[in-house]
């Protein structure tokens, strides 16, 4: 064979075998890695199993970038491997993140500390883009809420293969109709309702939860219903203190000196704003104020309008920690498979969603509605494309129903 003949040969070869592995879909995809950034939730480790378990079944090499985009833009990663006293062995039930997880990481608008002190903003995201080329990882999965699927979809129009999976305790991500994490947080609060009660009957008094929700009540509203409160504040219903303290008289006139009240950290006053406990300045895109206070506020307005005793207590970090639910579990279990059937099957730049209560996906420019400036704005700001209740919501209409107060 001449040398020409030769050479053709061998470029058809090449080309057919490029066609058969386009065509297999399965080997497309030989190496991947999984971030988890913002606030840590119940389920993150449950997410990072099932990718890694449906990644090794079809000959898939996993990797864990360390501390959300932190760990993205330093090059850190590990190998995560699920066998016998490996780094993803044994995760299922754990609470936190093995792969760490960061607030702090806006990497098309990073915080910058020179030698000198001085600070500065700064687009590093394509240092993450060459970290990812250069190691060849064929598909970053980015498990996190509405900021991290924004920079998500950011790197998804630089050419990075990018599946996103929804995280926040909040809920209030688009396009799904919940988020990994979620149902956990409700159940803590619930169960701290039941606490709460028994110790309000006994002592005549109000109880006021304060818990999470920046600016969507999901939790106060599903642990209001689940843990039997008389009231409930979320930031979607600017509320009015004397429907509460109406609330509170009615039940005194039923013989009832206790009352529950649950109240979300962004829950503001009509005419008012939020309770905000503390500010940083992180870059924008991330939670540069940190919400806090406002069960207290309540507390005291209640006791000074009403006469009775008034005890707020703040759930906090309690919502995010410690071990998943079942439903958590299984809900985060669905999202990490899908998530590696979707890189198998070449479907990027989406995210995992739940849809009609079956599992689905969406398209990340969906998911980030018009919020489409690259870098300029996420995490959870006003702008931000969240999903927050509507007072057609089921949960809005079972409140009324039965006579929860929202406020308003
Ligand atoms: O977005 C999830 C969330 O838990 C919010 O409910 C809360 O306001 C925020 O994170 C707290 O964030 P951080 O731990 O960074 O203060």
């Amino acid at each position: 064979m001449s040398q020409l003949k030769l050479k053709k040969t061998l470029v058809k070869n090449k080309i057919i075998g490029i066609i058969i592995e386009e065509i297999g879909g399965i080997h497309m995809i030989k190496k991947v890695a999984i971030l988890a950034n913002g606030g840590d939730v119940s389920g993150f480790n449950a997410v990072i199993r099932a990718i890694i378990k449906t990644a090794e079944n079809n000959g898939v090499d996993c990797y864990g970038f360390i501390d959300g985009y932190n760990g993205l833009l330093k090059n850190n990663f590990v190998k995560l491997s699920t066998s016998n006293n490996s780094t993803a062995s044994g995760i299922l039930p754990k609470g936190g993140s093995i792969i760490g997880s960061s607030t702090n990481a806006n990497v098309f608008n990073y915080k910058v500390v020179n030698e000198d002190g001085t600070v500065e903003y700064k687009d590093l995201s394509d240092v993450c883009v060459e970290n990812i080329k250069k190691d060849g990882f064929d598909c970053l999965f980015t498990l996190g809420g509405d900021g991290t699927q924004k920079s998500a979809r950011d790197f998804s129009l630089k050419g990075i293969n990018v599946i996103g999976v929804p995280k926040t305790i909040d809920n209030d991500v688009a396009c799904t109709e919940i988020t990994f994490g979620y149902n956990t947080a409700v159940s803590v609060a619930a169960e701290a309702l039941d606490r709460l009660h028994t110790t309000g009957e006994t002592h005549h008094r109000i109880m006021v939860l304060e818990v999470m929700g920046r600016y969507a009540g999901w939790i106060a509203l599903e642990s209001a219903i689940a843990g039997g409160a008389d009231i409930a504040l979320i930031p979607e219903i600017p509320y009015d203190i004397n429907k509460a303290v109406d609330k509170i008289n009615e039940r005194r006139e039923q013989g009832k000196e206790f009352s529950i009240v649950v109240v979300a950290e962004g829950a503001a006053p009509k005419g008012g704003t939020i309770t905000v406990a503390n500010t940083r300045n992180n870059g924008a895109g991330v939670d540069n104020t940190k919400l806090g206070g406002v069960g207290q506020v309540v507390a005291k307005q209640l006791e000074e309008l009403t006469g009775l005793e008034a005890r707020n207590t703040t759930l906090g970090y309690m919502q995010r920690g410690g071990t998943p639910t079942a439903f958590d579990r299984v809900l985060s279990t669905k999202y990490g498979a899908k998530a590696m059937q979707l890189a198998l099957d070449g479907k990027f730049g989406v995210l995992t969603v739940i849809k009609n209560g079956k599992l689905d996906y969406a398209s990340l420019e969906d998911v980030v509605g018009n919020n489409k400036k690259i870098g300029a704005v996420s995490g959870n700001t006003e702008e931000s494309n969240l999903r927050k209740v509507t007072m057609d919501d089921d949960l809005v209409k079972t409140a009324r129903s039965i006579g929860i107060c929202l406020g308003d």
